[in-house]
């Protein structure tokens, strides 16, 4: 008889409500300490309610892997409840492209359990001045993608290019967009924005000169054009996106172009599922069903660099918004991070499930004791230890059923890059 699945992340309601249906298959629940443990029951993950998942865990504990674990199997789901999600991958090492491949590598693990080998249909997206780069490794690109200039704000540049709203480069940004802005009601181009530097009339050259070199090395992130990539195109039914923007970290900017874009991305994503959640409710009663993007499930790694405790980022407050009010329009988040201390606090509080491998740093810990102390009776930190050593294996802290459970991860059905110096470099494709 097969052993009953556990089900994280679901309340009690909706396990008497749904049972296991909506649910994806992460691991298996380890019972005993250290070497001494074994695999029980399956273990699966509610995917069809909006969610915050935290992934910590350190250097090369399985977080990378475990996010593609969720990914993979919702592409798996039945049609008709993968077609109302779709997941988005922010890649910032340049790695998941090898979700098409199959994970040939750990076939004799894949066998013990009964799994096999199998490539993954996601869609690489990556940023249109990069996609030459990914020819000459003879990596296939899907699609390549571009942003308005005009969906930026004043403020997007500003911190972009590190400066502040206070200081003459940022009041001389502000006040060059409000021509730009106003004079170019169809979209515009950097060159636009750096033609209205240079007519700027208020302020003294070394201050236009100085931007006028920013703006034209944006224009060297070969992202921005008059008219970009719709964001509808990101988010397909029942498919997973991979949007590489590993590029970045070798300019001195990197991590700025890098939050940027995920700050637009997170307002896009916002304004996009509320509109499809009127829709949706129009549809439900009896109105004309309207294409609309389905529920999403963005994944970024590196979170505390997007939405650090201290400092500000592009995408600070737009994921802190998804974080905090994406409930309502159906965005789940799955934020991966080796150092959870340094993740803003507002992200950590509002984490539902969190699954973490091993982690050391008393620091972090700490983090997490602070999140779900009320039902955890065990410290975190001797939980963690009676983990057995084995790479994937993690304790999953769940907020919806108030449970705590070890586990280990299954392993995946796809190519793994991110730890495979033999078939790619250890970081990826272009990271130094
Ligand atoms: N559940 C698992 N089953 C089998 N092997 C795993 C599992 N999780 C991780 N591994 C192995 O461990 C390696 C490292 O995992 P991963 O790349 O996810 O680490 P990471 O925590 O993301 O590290 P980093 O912080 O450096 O990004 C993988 O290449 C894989 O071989
Ligand atoms: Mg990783």
């Amino acid at each position: 008889m097969p052993m009953e699945k556990i089900v994280v992340g679901r309340g009690r309601e909706d396990l008497e409500k749904y049972r296991d249906q909506g649910t994806v298959y992460i691991g298996k629940h380890i019972v005993g300490e250290g070497e001494e443990s074994h695999l029980t029951n399956p273990v699966y993950m509610d995917v069809v309610r909006p969610h915050v998942v935290l992934i910590s865990g350190k250097r090369g504990s399985g977080k990378s892997y475990s996010s593609c674990v969720i990914a993979e199997e919702m592409t798996r789901l039945p049609k008709e409840i993968r077609n109302n999600l779709s997941v988005l991958m922010i890649d910032t090492m340049g790695i998941f492209w090898s979700m098409k491949n199959p994970n040939e590598e750990q076939r004799e693990l894949l066998k013990q359990w009964n799994l096999k080998p199998e490539g993954i249909d996601i869609r690489l997206f990556v940023p249109k001045g990069f996609a030459k780069k990914y020819e000459e490794v003879g990596i296939a690109v899907d699609q390549v993608f571009t942003i308005s200039c005009s969906d930026l704000t004043s403020m997007d540049w500003i911190i972009t290019f590190g400066f502040s709203p206070m200081d003459v480069h940022g009041i001389t940004i502000e006040g060059v967009m409000k021509t730009v802005k106003k004079k170019y009601k169809e979209g515009y181009a950097i060159a636009d924005i750096v033609k209205e530097i240079e007519a700027y009339g208020k302020c003294d050259e070394k201050v236009k000169n100085a931007l006028v070199t920013r703006f034209l090395a944006a224009e060297g992130w070969g992202v921005f054009e008059k008219k970009g990539t719709a964001v509808n195109k990101f988010f397909q039914k029942g498919k997973v996106s991979v949007l590489d923007v590993s590029h970045y970290v070798r300019t001195s900017t990197g991590w700025g172009v890098r939050s940027m874009l995920v700050g637009l991305l997170a307002r896009k994503i916002f304004q996009e599922r509320l509109m499809a959640r009127k829709a949706e409710e129009f549809e439900v009663m009896g109105g004309e069903a309207k294409e609309t993007i389905p529920m999403v499930w963005m994944i970024f790694d590196e979170a505390h660099q997007f939405i650090p405790d201290t400092g500000e980022t592009a995408a600070k407050e737009p994921l802190l918004t998804l974080i905090k009010e994406g409930r309502e329009p159906g965005i789940s988040l799955i934020m991966i991070t080796q150092r959870p201390n340094k993740l803003h606090p507002d992200a950590l509080a509002q984490s539902d499930l969190v699954i973490s491998h091993r982690l050391t740093s008393e620091a972090d810990l700490k983090a997490l004791r602070s999140i779900m102390q009320s039902y955890v009776l065990k410290d975190i930190q001797e939980l963690i230890n009676t983990l057995p050593r084995q790479k994937g294996s993690a304790i999953i802290l769940d907020d919806n059923s108030e449970r705590i459970y070890t586990v280990q991860v299954k392993p995946r059905l796809s190519w793994h890059a991110g730890g495979s110096p033999v078939a790619i470099k250890k970081k990826g494709l272009f990271e130094e």
